[in-house]
């Protein structure tokens, strides 16, 4: 049952829903979830039809306009990304002012905001022309900038995007690649860092969406906005989860550990909990976390990782908490950030630079919200209280 709370305002109605768990701030036409039945869908499609099916550039496309592409479409959405795929010379200049050691995180809320710098054009967010200007400009240069993160924390040279190649080829390119050596990137891990990036394209109101939406609702730019949502996304509640679940292995650090975690994440007196596992939305099981366990399978023999040491403890922690009474009870089954965790480790990505790549596959998402919002009738989002402070009282007298 939906209570429109609209028409009360004013007549004393007043709802209190911390973590708005059950207060919708906005209607949506881009994405729907069935937490329960584990349905998610993209303007109609479900998520795993669009993985087998689909890829991201052509998801983004979903996402922004609201229909799959023609042929012609397509093409030219994907060259018209590829034209905005450099970025400014002077934002190199940028990194200098950070340390090297930074989370790369840090450095993308700066970079990413930065770009409102230069494009004086996204201010101008009641054209819908310029606001789709902005969207193709953040999807094209996010991988950019992210591989610029990771090269200024190795010191190494930053690697122009490659337009021959296809979107998540260029990113692997732009991140492992050098000057000196231009290896050919592996097409089963290309498709599935394409995977990583559309399984993330968008999960409707979420918190970091959510942001992204509030900041718009000011008026502000698109690239502050979704600086905003990076920053909302870096919490290892949210985004941060994939790198918190390559740190939660490392520390259980053998198989015989397991059981003593399993314990620690179920008693109320340790802070402790599994990370990737449990969803705020999926109380039966995350569809994005099904294709994304095949991907995991498929990385991994492609590598001839099946083997490894943390994998394996990841394999075994999966399979002993999806049988635990706790876990079944609480329907904490493992999310997408548990595989994706470990196909990008595997891959070769690290750890610090997990949530970077989520941002990444998410921007869609959150320039759709931000242009459905803009292209509204909406209002600035300004969330009430429920004050439980003093009541009135005098300064002391001196
Ligand atoms: N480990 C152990 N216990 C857990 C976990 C966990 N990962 N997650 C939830 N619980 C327990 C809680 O202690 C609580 O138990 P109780 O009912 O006995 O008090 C119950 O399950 C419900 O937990 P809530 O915190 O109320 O659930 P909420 O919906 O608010 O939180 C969240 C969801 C934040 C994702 C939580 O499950 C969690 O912290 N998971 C680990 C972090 C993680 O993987 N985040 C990624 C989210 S997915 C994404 O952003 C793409």
């Amino acid at each position: 049952d939906v209570v429109d709370v609209r028409s009360l305002t004013g007549k004393g109605l007043f709802t209190y829903d911390p973590g708005f768990v059950s207060t919708a701030a906005t209607e949506s036409k881009i994405t729907y979830i069935d937490g329960d039945a584990g349905v998610l869908l993209h303007r109609g499609y479900p998520i795993e039809q669009l993985a087998e099916n689909s890829d991201y550039l052509e998801t983004c496309f979903l996402l922004l306009h609201g229909e799959l592409p023609t042929a012609e479409e397509k093409e030219n959405f994907l060259s018209t990304i590829k034209n905005h795929t450099m970025v400014h010379e002077q934002l190199s200049h940028f990194f200098n002012g950070f340390r090297r050691d930074a989370h790369p995180m840090a450095v993308m809320c700066g970079v990413v905001g930065a770009l409102s710098a230069f494009y004086h054009d996204s201010l101008d967010i009641h054209d819908p022309k310029h606001r789709m200007i902005s969207a193709h400009r953040l999807i094209a240069k996010m991988p950019t900038l992210a591989a610029m993160v990771y090269k200024y924390s190795i010191g190494q040279p930053f690697m122009y995007p490659r337009n021959d190649l296809s979107y998540s080829e260029n990113f692997l390119h732009m991140m492992f690649n050098t000057p000196c050596e231009d290896k050919k990137v592996s097409p089963v891990l290309a498709k599935a860092m394409d995977r990583i990036f559309l399984l993330h394209a968008d999960h409707e109101q979420n918190a970091s969406t959510s942001t992204v939406r509030l900041a718009g609702s000011t008026g502000a730019n698109p690239f502050a906005c979704i600086a905003a949502g990076i920053a909302a996304l870096w919490g290892p509640a949210h985004g941060g989860a994939n790198e918190a679940v390559l740190r939660m292995l490392a520390e259980i650090g053998d198989e015989s550990n397991i059981d003593k975690f399993i314990a620690k994440a179920k008693d109320k007196d340790d802070p402790f909990r599994l990370m990737g596992f449990g969803h705020r939305v999926y109380k039966n099981f995350d569809p994005r976390a099904k294709v994304m366990k095949q991907t995991c399978d498929e990385v991994l023999a492609e590598l001839g990782m099946e083997d490894d040491p943390m994998l394996k403890i990841a394999m075994k922690l999966e399979k002993i908490a999806t049988e635990d009474e706790y876990f079944v009870k609480r329907g904490l089954y493992p999310n997408v950030d548990f595989y994706s965790g470990i196909i990008l480790k595997a891959i070769g990505i690290p750890t610090e630079m997990f949530t970077v790549i989520f941002a990444t596959g998410r921007t869609p998402g959150w320039i759709a919200h931000w242009n459905e919002m803009i292209s509204s009738d909406y209002r600035i989002g300004r969330p009430r209280q429920l004050y439980t402070g003093h009541t009135r009282r005098d300064y002391p007298a001196k």
